[in-house]
């Protein structure tokens, strides 16, 4: 077993209360983002507890929220609003949408090394013409739920897989979370 695999995710949502802030609360980059734009389609990859998927719901958005871990999905199911959105339990190392979205977020996921190329040529492929990818990770000092030190998330990563002539993107630093936000123009 690894830090990030599937056994260890349940077992870090056995306890409630148990996403990125533990107040069922989206995360202030989203809510920045989404605040902007106006809602259409949305997919939130790594989803959690759901704090996010149901945020963006309530603003009109239609959601699919993605996530690994059956716990985590099965408490998400359960908070007020749920049933506005769609929550699929996929392994997203393997898992591709097969759909176009208006908006894709991705709050604070670690792929296994070397999968991050494939997990964001994913993202960026589920991103609808006109559409936003938003990808958010933690500055340096970061740790992830073990407590283990992890690399700070870094913006050219993403933005390296994304065609320089089809999108526009800014990275940026918001609190403790660095943020690549990316508008795919064709
Ligand atoms: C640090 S949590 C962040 C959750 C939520 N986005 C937030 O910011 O509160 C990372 C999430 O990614 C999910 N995850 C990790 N590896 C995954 C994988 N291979 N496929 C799908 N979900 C995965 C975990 O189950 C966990 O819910």
């Amino acid at each position: 077993m690894n830090d990030f695999d599937k056994a260890s995710w349940d077992e870090h949502y056995r306890h409630p209360g148990h996403d990125h802030h533990g107040h069922g609360r989206p995360h202030p980059q989203l809510v920045a983002a989404a605040s902007t734009l106006t809602p259409g389609s949305a997919l939130d990859s790594g989803c959690g507890e759901g704090a996010d998927a149901l945020w963006l719901a309530e603003q009109g958005w239609r959601v699919t929220a993605v996530d690994i871990s059956t716990t985590a999905l099965a408490r998400a199911r359960t908070r007020p609003g749920a049933d506005r959105v769609e929550w699929v339990e996929a392994d997203l190392a393997a898992w591709a949408p097969d759909a176009a979205y208006d908006l894709v977020s991705s709050q604070f996921v670690h792929v296994p090394e070397g999968g991050y190329d494939s997990y964001y040529r994913a993202l960026a492929g589920a991103v609808a013409p006109g559409g936003t990818l938003l990808v958010a990770g933690h500055g340096a000092g970061g740790h992830d739920h073990s407590g283990t030190a992890q690399p700070a998330f870094d913006p050219a990563a993403v933005i390296s897989v994304l065609d320089p002539h089809g999108w526009e993107a800014l990275a940026s630093e918001e609190g403790d979370a660095v943020v690549l936000r990316a508008l795919r123009l064709r």
